[in-house]
């Protein structure tokens, strides 16, 4: 009895413990709850960086040299680090005294830089560190050939946020710091180098880059393998393995006229370049906004350009996260809702019609608000404090582990309640230009947000109504559901009630005209309702002919409602989609599905062991926890 009270006091323990352990470092900075470091004694305002990359090792080994200006008189320096190797610091050709604290897992180890006399307000210092990564930098992923589409060579790729960049380089590993850069990577000749700026043609195995524009750590991002290109804009290249270029030049042949509506909406596009890198399956995300490079996956190419809207959330990054980011990831939903926001209205702004342009973009909303009451509701609880708009990270919470769709979908709809209070999207549209002008190029958090909002509409009466308090800071659903237009899904809601009625037959007229989004609707509607018997599940599988379709979003939720069904013989397509592919937004619903289905749930832990190594490190880290494997 006594041991099992023991066991079970276990967990609240360690928590406990790592609580006391995260305060009793010193650690996290009042400015960023997820950082180390002290920007408010010295801020970092460039950084060259000098990599080699090494496959045979799976290491960075270089150096960086980062020049600071000192803004409060001060005798150290305070960097993050996470798995790095530091092999000496300089400063003026001088090496000085430094520290690696211990690591407070998951965050990494503070970094103390002692100077040799105390620096003075206004003094500029370039520190020089060197240095190398470890093989295991989260930050990092290296593939084995066997991982790539050609098969013969080896591949990296970075992936900075949250807060991984301080395993790929010694940094303010903090958003409220923006820098700019330069690089000079030096890699094998059959290689190809790209990094998130402006790239100079290699010269002796070395490519250089430059970024102009000031950015976060975690926007430094690189890739290695061996790759083609294809110009598909005046200012875009498209960057991938041979096997897939003709498919991803196709895929993202209207990238232009995307970056137009956009500049449309928010103002000049100010990085100049615009490229995209599809990535080999592995890659974790739907997509990341790199600067002057969006990473994709290779999901991406449906073959019917309807994954378009990713390409667009992307492309919104360039205004909402790079130019105007969050201050930390506590305030995620100034990157995340803003750019769902205007992804929205920029895939809506390229339907010609207006009238259907504005119940394209009410539709994908309603889609969003479905994604958010499954989180809210079903998966987080109303309750839980990580349904916050603005979650409180303090005490050791890490942004990967309050990683959800709240910031996404809680934060657009909050946007467009704005929006409809303040009169509608002619006069929201200004403020959102006025609002990316006046922050541009600066970090922001949501108290600024809404002082500038709030300035901006001071004659406007029923702005003053906002219950700014319940809206940011209060868990659960939206205080407001603003009033969708709801004629795209009301013929995915009439046929809904068609499949649960016994006495009619399902038919492919039924979903032929249908939208890829709508068929989607249609499957997430179904996988939030109870399940449907298996004999049902499969008619309508065959009938609807869903195993045709290439669109990833549909293939996954097919797969949910296959697990929600208990159809025994669907799991080998299961572990099949989940192995051949990394995206966490769709392996991981499935994986806890998997959990929840008693008799598969070994068989799901077995699978996810297998495939373990060579899965994206978040990936296996948050897998881990949803398969409540130790
Ligand atoms: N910036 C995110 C990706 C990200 C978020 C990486 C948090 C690491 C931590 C990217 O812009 C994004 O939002 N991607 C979405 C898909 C998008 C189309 C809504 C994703 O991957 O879930
Ligand atoms: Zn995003």
């Amino acid at each position: 009895m006594a041991g099992n009270c023991v066991y079970a006091m276990l967990p609240c323990f360690l928590v406990l413990l790592h609580f006391i352990q995260v305060r009793a470092m010193g650690a996290l900075s009042p400015l960023d709850p997820s950082s180390f470091s002290k920007p408010d004694l010295a801020i970092m305002k460039h950084v060259s960086i000098f990599w080699n990359v090494d496959f045979d090792k799976k290491i960075l080994d270089g150096s960086v040299a980062i020049n600071f200006e000192v803004l409060q008189s001060t005798s150290e320096l305070i960097l993050d680090v996470k798995n790095l190797t530091i092999e000496k610091v300089e400063l003026d050709g001088t090496p000085l005294q430094y520290k690696v604290d211990n690591e407070v897992p998951p965050f990494g180890a503070k970094l103390t830089i002692t100077l040799p006399k105390p620096a003075a307000t206004g003094d500029k210092l370039k520190i020089i560190i060197k240095y190398i990564t470890s093989p295991s930098a989260p930050g990092l992923q290296w593939l084995k050939p066997k991982q790539t589409l050609g098969k013969t060579h080896p591949y990296v790729y970075s992936q900075g946020e949250p807060v991984h960049a301080r395993s790929i380089l010694p940094c303010q590993d903090t958003p409220t710091v923006k820098f700019t850069y330069d690089a000079e990577v030096t890699a094998p000749k059959e290689f190809t180098v790209l990094m998130s700026g402006l790239r100079s043609e290699p010269k002796n195995n070395k490519t250089s880059f430059q970024q102009s524009v000031p950015i976060p750590a975690y926007l430094v991002a690189l890739a290695v393998g061996v790759l083609e290109y294809r110009k598909i804009g005046p200012r875009s290249l498209v960057w991938t393995e041979k096997e897939n270029i003709e498919k991803s030049e196709w895929e993202l042949a209207e990238v232009e006229n995307y970056l137009q509506a956009a500049e449309k909406l928010c103002g000049k596009y100010e990085w100049t370049q615009y490229d995209v890198l599809v990535l080999p399956p592995a890659f974790p995300h739907t997509g990341m906004e790199n600067s002057c490079l969006t990473f994709l996956p290779p999901s991406v190419l449906a073959g019917d350009r309807s994954m378009s809207h990713n390409v667009i959330h992307e492309i919104m990054h360039s205004w909402t996260g790079n130019l105007v980011t969050n201050t930390n990831f506590e305030h995620f939903w100034l990157n995340e809702g803003f750019t769902v926001f205007l992804e929205r209205k920029v895939s809506a702004s390229l339907i010609s019609d207006k009238e259907e342009a504005r119940k394209s973009r009410d539709f994908h909303s309603l889609l969003g608000l479905q994604d958010l009451t499954d989180t809210v509701k079903d998966h987080l609880g109303v309750t839980n404090p990580i349904t916050r708009l603005v979650p409180d990270l303090t005490g050791g919470v890490h942004p990967d582990d309050s990683f959800s769709s709240v910031p996404y979908e809680k934060g657009s709809l909050f946007l467009r309640y704005l929006e409809d209070l303040s009169g509608g999207p002619d006069v929201f549209d200004d403020f959102m230009r006025s609002y990316i002008k006046k922050f541009r190029r600066q970090s922001i958090n949501s108290e600024q947000f809404k002082a500038y909002l709030l300035d901006y509409f001071k004659d406007n009466q029923n702005l003053k109504t906002v219950d700014w308090n319940t809206w940011l800071y209060t868990s659960g659903m939206p205080p407001v559901i603003p009033d969708y237009d709801t004629s795209l899904a009301k013929e995915v809601s009439k046929l809904l009630s068609t499949i649960y009625n016994d006495n009619t037959t399902i038919d492919y007229n039924d979903v032929k005209k249908f939208t890829p989004h709508q068929f989607i609707h249609l499957l997430q509607e179904l996988i939030n309702r109870s399940p449907l018997t298996v004999d049902k599940l499969r008619t309508l599988g065959e009938i609807y002919k869903v195993s045709e379709s290439k669109n990833a979003e549909i293939a996954y939720r097919w797969l949910r409602l296959c697990i929600r069904s208990r159809d025994l013989s669907k799991l080998n397509d299961v572990f099949e989609f989940v192995n051949n592919q990394g995206i966490m937004n769709y392996i991981r619903p499935i994986y806890r599905d998997l959990y929840d289905w008693k008799e598969v749930r070994e068989q799901a832990r077995e699978n996810f062991l297998k495939q373990e190594p060579d899965m994206f490190h978040v990936a296996a880290y948050t897998i881990r926890q949803d398969l409540h494997i130790n």
